[in-house]
């Protein structure tokens, strides 16, 4: 089938990549936030993007306008009616997401793809809940999603060969690199990095070095662009921790468990560069 009109739920960090991908791919895009303040917040980080990007010489003043009128935000799923494709990118609660499925599963046509940015949550209960199954898988994105190369696509255990095959080339028309990953906790990425980040955090904990200096060795040591504690601040706290739950709870592996300290600031509103406040100070 053609895509034409791309539905986003949700305009947070990722959300708002997505969506501006998306927009900037040549798709119609519409976004759906849950209250109007979100909604403006998230569109506005967009523009703010394109902006950037004008500035940069990467897009004419014409080619931002162009994608600005492709972009529509609304406060209803109602609106996604006409959609070929949807992408959720909620919240990384899995009550939230059962809510979501069923409510979407009865207002998209019955053709149209539903896939998760969900970064370790189970894709194969999300698909189970509606009557399409064979047409949900994921489609995971790296923050900052304008800008990272991949996407995962994962595969249930009900999605269809078809399935895989659109999202594939729907992952290329946006300019990435699909790898299909099973749908296990963690996928390819998160399965590898969050040992590592959590591993960053015990060594912290347990005084070994300090953050500064953990930071420069990773960058210096592995060429990586930034160190273990500047990435857990970019990617959120929350989002990691939410993470390494969802693969602790699927494995049991020690190796997965959060320590104690990224449990305490996430709990105190320390989620990193989106709060202001994370293992550095943003304020
Ligand atoms: N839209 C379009 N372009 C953007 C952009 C946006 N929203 N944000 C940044 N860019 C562009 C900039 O314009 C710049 O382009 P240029 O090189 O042509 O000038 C380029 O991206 C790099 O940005 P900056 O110059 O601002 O900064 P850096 O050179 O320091 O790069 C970075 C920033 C790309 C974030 C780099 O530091 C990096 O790759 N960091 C690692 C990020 C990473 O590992 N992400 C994955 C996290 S894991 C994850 O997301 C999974 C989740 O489930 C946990």
């Amino acid at each position: 089938m053609t895509i034409r009109k791309v539905g986003v739920v949700g305009c947070g960090l990722m959300g708002a990549g997505i969506a501006q991908t998306c927009a900037q791919s040549g798709y119609e895009v519409i976004v759906r936030e849950v209250n109007q303040q979100l909604l403006d917040k998230g569109v506005a980080r967009i523009q703010s993007a394109w902006d950037m990007m004008a500035s940069k010489g990467k897009l004419t003043q014409g080619q931002v306008d162009e994608n600005r009128s492709r972009l529509h935000g609304t406060l209803s799923l109602e609106d996604f009616a006409d959609c070929d494709l949807v992408i959720e990118a909620v919240i990384e609660n899995m009550e939230e997401k059962v809510r979501l499925f069923p409510t979407l599963d009865r207002i998209l046509k019955p053709d149209v793809f539903i896939l998760s940015n969900t970064s370790s949550l189970n894709v194969t209960q999300m698909g189970a809940i509606t009557k399409r199954p064979d047409k949900v898988c994921g489609l995971h994105f790296f923050n900052p999603a304008p800008v990272m190369k991949l996407v995962e696509v994962v595969r249930t255990i009900s999605t269809s060969e078809e399935t895989i095959e659109t999202v594939k080339q729907f992952a290329i028309s946006l300019g990435k690199t699909p790898v299909l990953a099973k749908d296990t906790a963690g996928f390819i990425v998160n399965f590898l990095l969050i040992p590592y980040l959590l591993a960053a955090i015990r060594m912290l904990e347990n005084g070994m070095a300090t953050r500064d200096d953990i930071d420069t060795a990773m960058k210096l040591g592995c060429g990586y662009p930034m160190g273990p504690f500047t990435l857990l601040d970019y990617v959120g706290l929350d989002t990691t921790l939410w993470a390494a739950e969802a693969i602790y709870e699927e494995y049991k592996e020690p190796l997965y468990a959060p320590p104690p300290l990224l449990r305490r600031m996430v709990i105190s509103g320390m989620y990193g560069k989106k709060s202001g406040r994370g293992f550095y100070d943003y304020q």
